[in-house]
């Protein structure tokens, strides 16, 4: 049986991008036999880049709240929040001291800033990195390797983060016994990488997005606000050189798309190609936003259901920890 586990860092709302490119086909994957699957909000991972509480809390509720509404059977995947796990910190220790310093020193998370810090003339390259930056892939790596996940789906930019943890798990069996087996990274091609309303790739530090949950009416909205180029009604249009097409893309059938392309060999205005596009999203999500919105408005059921989750996730975790810390040598005396 594949163990699936990714999780997700409690920063922001979420967006278009995330809902396609990340949380739709892991719910999807979930309904498979084959597969258990493992969901969490990375609370502590959203430590190391955001000071601001009421955000991270905020935060936390919506995208625990997103993934209930989406339809998650929350009886047959695991859904829970890091910090409701205390073997996951426990873990990163043990694993700290199993991880190269020299390793930690290549990754790209740090040293992007240590670059940025070099480029703006500082003469401390170390300049605001603090050891949650620095040892994020370590405590990433015990994310993963506390539940012997065999595939962790990510976006491209994680790759690194996965090596990295293979590498510390391989120590760890190499000194203590195989304990842990090898995470392999899942980076689906065949999932859209959705364009946000300047082309870019939709993301919340692009400022970008086009939020999951908005109303009706700002949704279109947004919609609306998508660039395009200044071709008139009338004139044809090609719909691989349009960030609308793009989106519609990724949330038609095989059918629409083949209709949409038809419309713009003909010359559809962008105003009404727009208007489509909004009208099939807001038919995919509608009712799921009641779901979402009825769940905001109830918070207890949130934090029951993560309660429960955090249950199962250590009903494997905490006997699993015990196994590992005697490995070391830390048990009881006998
Ligand atoms: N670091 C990941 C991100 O920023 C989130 C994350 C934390 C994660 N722990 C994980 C993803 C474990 C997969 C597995 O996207």
């Amino acid at each position: 049986m594949s163990t699936v586990l990714t999780g997700i860092t409690t920063t922001g709302s979420p967006h278009l991008g995330n809902y396609v490119g990340a949380i739709k086909p892991a719910i999807q994957r979930s309904t498979d036999p084959a597969y258990k699957s493992y969901f969490f909000l990375a609370d502590f991972h959203a430590l190391i880049k955001c000071w601001e509480p009421e955000r991270v809390a905020q935060s936390t509720k919506e995208i625990a709240a997103t993934w209930m509404a989406l339809g998650l059977d929350t009886d047959k995947a695991v859904f829970y929040r890091q910090s409701d796990i205390p073997e996951i910190p426990e873990l990163t220790w043990l694993l700290t001291c199993m991880a190269a310093k020299g390793l930690m020193n290549r990754s790209h998370a740090y040293k992007a800033q240590v670059a940025e810090n070099t480029e703006q003339g500082s003469d401390d390259p170390d300049k605001g990195i603090t050891m949650g930056l620095y040892s994020y892939p370590v405590l990433m790596a015990a994310d993963i390797l506390m539940f012997n996940a065999t595939e962790v789906p990510v976006g491209k930019d994680q790759t690194q983060h996965l090596e990295m943890a293979r590498d510390i798990g391989a120590r760890f069996n190499h000194h203590f016994g195989e304990h842990f087996v090898m995470p392999k990274t899942v980076v689906d091609e065949k999932v859209a990488v959705l364009p946000g309303l300047d082309g870019r790739k939709m993301s919340k530090s692009y400022n970008n997005t086009i939020p999951l949950w908005l109303p009706e009416k700002k949704l279109r909205k947004h919609i609306m606000k998508i660039k395009t180029n200044s071709l008139e009604p009338g004139e044809p249009k090609d719909p691989n050189d349009s960030f609308v097409f793009d989106i519609f893309k990724a949330f038609a059938s095989e059918q629409q798309i083949n209709e949409m392309k038809v419309e713009f060999a003909n010359g559809i205005a962008w105003g009404t190609a727009k208007q489509h596009l909004f009208e099939m999203i807001n038919t995919e999500l509608q009712v799921a936003r009641e779901k979402y919105n009825e769940l905001m408005n109830n918070p207890d059921i949130i934090e029951q259901e993560l309660n429960k989750g955090a249950a199962k996730a250590r009903e494997y975790a905490t006997p699993f920890l015990a196994e590992l810390k005697a490995a070391v040598g830390i048990r009881p005396i006998s």
